[in-house]
């Protein structure tokens, strides 16, 4: 129902669109957990991708040649989406900078990937658009930058004319040291269908988060979409929020990280932290969940 569609889409660009509406505006709490719960929303999870892979702590910003998007979710063109993205990470929380969770000495991989319709593609077996393994995090310019040719080079989407909007996921995950890439795909595939949770499993623990992540759609033709987004409602919100805050909170006193906030027992600071031009500002936005949803109503 396109009803239930639109008020999803609403809610997410209300709570992005004037929260983040300058890249030097810090993420907060809410805003990631945001990000976060739009995926159960757009029916993207628990299936393709399990809750538990989740744990949104920057702002991902995909842009395809001069088609930035805008917000998560936002319908693209197929003619928009023909260069290959480039991924930019254009704000993190106070708890990833104090962890240094996109820390110099850190490495990601990067998929995009079509699950298809939602309510009509139900499985657990994507199509893979783009892999790359080895990225990292250039603090100055906010992208993310591979250091290694990708997996799976990129391949724009094109959905079934009249198949309905298809959602086309940008994953960012943490990529640890032992990480080998999984046999398949192999190097240099092509575009393909990728069983995600295998993909997941054969890393052998090697991936952890997905700490950052986006998605678009794309629809060619026309078709009803079968009823199965929701809205994310402002209460989930604020619960996921308080609950990576606190769980900031508990880190940051357990470790002697420069930089701690010690927001956590704050429950409702929004602390967070952006790097852009070089400079680096962390801060605490001492603001109340409420005072941040007014904002974004404006
Ligand atoms: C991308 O970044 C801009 C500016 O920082 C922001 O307004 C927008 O909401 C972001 N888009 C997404 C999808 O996160
Ligand atoms: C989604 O389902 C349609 C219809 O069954 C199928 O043609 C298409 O290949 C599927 N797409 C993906 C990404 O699985
Ligand atoms: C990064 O990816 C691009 C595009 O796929 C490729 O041309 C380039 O060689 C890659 N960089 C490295 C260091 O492999
Ligand atoms: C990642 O980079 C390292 C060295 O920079 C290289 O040995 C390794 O093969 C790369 N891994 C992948 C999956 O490309
Ligand atoms: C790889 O490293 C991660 C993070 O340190 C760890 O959780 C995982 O168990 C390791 N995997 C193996 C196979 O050692």
């Amino acid at each position: 129902m396109t009803f239930s569609k639109n008020l999803l889409l609403a809610t997410a660009a209300m709570a992005m669109g004037s929260a983040v509406s300058a890249q030097s505006s810090p993420a907060s709490y809410d805003q990631v957990a945001q990000i976060q719960l739009t995926f159960p929303a757009a029916d993207l999870s628990p299936v393709p991708v399990p809750t538990s892979w989740l744990d949104i702590q920057g702002v991902l910003n995909v842009t395809f040649g001069n088609t930035r998007v805008s917000n998560i979710g936002d319908m693209l063109t197929v003619a928009q989406v023909q260069t290959a993205p480039t991924f930019t990470i254009s704000s993190q929380t106070s708890a990833a900078s104090s962890a240094g969770t996109f820390g110099n000495n850190k490495k990601f991989t990067v998929a995009f990937l079509d699950a298809g319709v939602a309510g009509k593609n139900v499985s657990t077996e994507v199509f893979c658009h783009y892999l790359g393994n080895n990225f990292t995090w250039d603090s100055s310019s906010g992208q993310l930058r591979n250091s290694s040719a990708a997996r799976v080079a990129y391949g724009a989407p094109l959905p079934a004319t009249n198949d309905g909007p298809h959602r086309y996921m940008q994953l960012v995950f943490q990529q640890f040291d032992n990480f080998t890439a999984p046999a398949s795909p192999a190097a240099n595939a092509p575009i393909q269908r990728l069983q995600l949770q295998d993909y997941y499993k054969n890393a052998n623990g090697g991936l952890g988060k997905i700490v950052a992540a986006n998605y678009i759609q794309i629809e060619v033709g026309q078709a009803t979409a079968p009823s199965s987004t929701s809205a994310v409602s402002q209460a989930s919100v604020t619960a996921l929020a308080a609950s990576k805050s606190s769980a900031a909170g508990s880190m940051t006193a357990s470790s002697s990280a420069a930089g701690s906030t010690g927001s956590g027992s704050a429950g409702h600071s929004a602390a967070a932290s952006t790097v852009f031009g070089g400079v680096s500002i962390a801060g605490i936005l001492a603001v109340g969940s409420a005072v941040v949803v007014g904002a974004a109503m404006l």
